[in-house]
């Protein structure tokens, strides 16, 4: 039980100091050793790497690798960062690197607006190099844009109340 309550508070900003200096240590995805998109097993495209370079400097990334050691110690952590930080299009793509999609799990990111989900779910497809609504989709009312190969989902939280109905502990 008590495992199960421990939380961490988790300040963006604090932890910026402590890891600006380690930029260059930290690996910006493991995909990027084979120049192979793992995903889709077809090779890179030249936008990826132009977008990766940009999202390299949001401030989330400076966190990735302090983010991997408290999922590693925490059940449930509370990331706070400033609009535009990464938190919506970065975290959900750091989970995918460190492996919270293996065994045919997914990963859901709920958003408020129903747009919101959609607009970001194409963001974070171009992003990955991948097609929407294959290995990252979306899932709103009246349209659902993802196949049984979807690992990354937008959706909002109408939507998921709903998935609930159907896998009440969220297995997936
Ligand atoms: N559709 C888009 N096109 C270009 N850049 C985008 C797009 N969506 C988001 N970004 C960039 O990604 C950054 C991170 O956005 P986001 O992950 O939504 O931040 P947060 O959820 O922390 O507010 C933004 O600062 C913006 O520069
Ligand atoms: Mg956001």
């Amino acid at each position: 039980m008590e495992e199960f309550t421990k939380k961490k508070r988790f300040n963006l900003q604090e932890f910026e100091n402590t890891f600006s200096n380690n930029r260059q240590k930290i690996k910006p995805t493991e995909n990027l050793d084979t120049n192979y998109n793992i995903h889709t097993g077809r090779p890179f495209s030249q936008k990826y790497f132009d977008i990766l370079e940009k999202r390299m400097t949001l401030p989330a990334w400076e966190a990735k690798e302090h983010l991997k050691k408290l999922l590693d110690e925490n059940q449930v952590i509370i990331l706070q960062g400033e609009t535009g930080s990464g938190k919506t299009t970065q975290v959900p793509q750091f989970l995918v690197d460190f492996g919270f999609t293996q065994n045919k799990k997914g990963i859901a990111c709920t958003q408020p607006r129903r747009v919101a989900a959609m607009s970001v779910a194409r963001r974070v497809a171009e992003e990955m190099d991948v097609k929407l609504g294959e290995e990252v989709g979306y899932s709103i009312r009246f349209e659902d844009c993802f196949t049984n190969k979807t690992f990354l989902k937008y959706l909002t939280d109408g939507m998921l109340l709903r998935e609930a109905i159907t896998d009440p502990l969220l297995n997936k």
